[in-house]
């Protein structure tokens, strides 16, 4: 992690700052801790990857994607190249989502980083300055930064989940989330979440497989099945955005057979910080 980060971070818990305990000097950060100055609470730095949650701790479907993301990184970027084949490929199906973001040469954070399939074509539109990326499972973010290494791109990862977002309010350009909301344990944070850490101004865009496309995946594995009342929501989350938000818009993706298989939602948060 590059030392100049440590200044976007927050305790994920109470928002309170954070100071690096050990590895002090001057290069990128490998190893250390960062301790709550409100809570006290204290998170590992692990080869460059700051740990702000523990597997143990998680419940509901969280518990049950890190552990099945960790069993699965290794075939998910064959995975959803063979997925998306029926929409075009892999590269015309995440373009369909990522040009919807305005990139400006700034930060952008992914939220559900996974294997960090979106960062090529991301990093060639030669618009983004830095990105941030987050993710439950360790095996996607252990898979991510062998890539990352390998292309040597400006890109930080974290350990969390995205209904508790490590870093600062009003920290990035873009915020990005592809493709893991509908099985959140918590839709309503990780949105609001979201917000509260994008700039005002800043474009927010969510993509996620169509509610019939979900409703198969509970069929597929037990990974997906429901376990409680609220899990089986799968609508499009657009009534969870606050009407706050400017150019609210959501439409169909990945069209095949005449039919979409996913949404995008996208929108907008506004400059004014009353109306934020
Ligand atoms: C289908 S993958 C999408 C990965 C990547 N965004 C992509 O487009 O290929 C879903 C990702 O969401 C992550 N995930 C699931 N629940 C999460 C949560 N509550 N907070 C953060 N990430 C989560 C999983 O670990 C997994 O990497």
């Amino acid at each position: 992690m590059k030392r100049s980060t440590l200044e976007l971070l927050c305790c994920p818990g109470c928002h309170s700052t954070l100071s690096l305990q050990t590895g002090h000097g001057d290069g990128p950060i490998g190893e250390g801790r960062l301790l709550c100055s409100g809570c006290e609470r204290s998170y590992p730095i692990r080869n460059g990857i700051p740990h702000f949650m523990d597997p143990k701790d998680l419940e509901g479907p969280n518990r049950r994607f890190a552990r099945g993301y960790d069993w699965f990184s290794r075939l998910y970027p064959l995975f959803t190249k063979i997925g998306f084949l029926g929409f075009g490929g892999e590269r015309k199906a995440r373009k369909e989502v990522l040009d919807r973001l305005e990139l400006g040469g700034g930060r952008v954070l992914e939220v559900s980083i996974g294997t960090g399939a979106n960062l090529p074509y991301l990093f060639e539109t030669g618009c983004v300055g830095e990105v941030y990326g987050l993710d439950i499972s360790a095996g996607q973010l252990a898979r991510c930064g062998s890539l990352i290494t390998k292309r040597g791109w400006p890109v930080d990862l974290f350990l969390g989940t995205a209904e508790a977002l490590p870093f600062k309010t009003e920290t990035f350009d873009s915020v990005l989330h592809i493709g893991g909301i509908n099985f959140f344990s918590g839709k309503k944070q990780a949105i609001d979440e979201m917000i509260r850490v994008a700039r005002p101004g800043a474009k927010i865009v969510i993509a996620d497989e169509s509610e019939q496309i979900a409703r198969n995946l509970y069929r597929l594995s037990r990974l997906f099945r429901p376990r409680h009342r609220e899990e089986m929501d799968l609508a499009i989350p657009v009534h969870l955005v606050p009407e706050t938000m400017e150019n609210i818009r959501v439409g169909g993706i990945w069209k095949a057979h005449g039919e979409d298989h996913g949404y995008c939602l996208e929108f907008r948060k506004p400059v004014s910080p009353s109306a934020a």
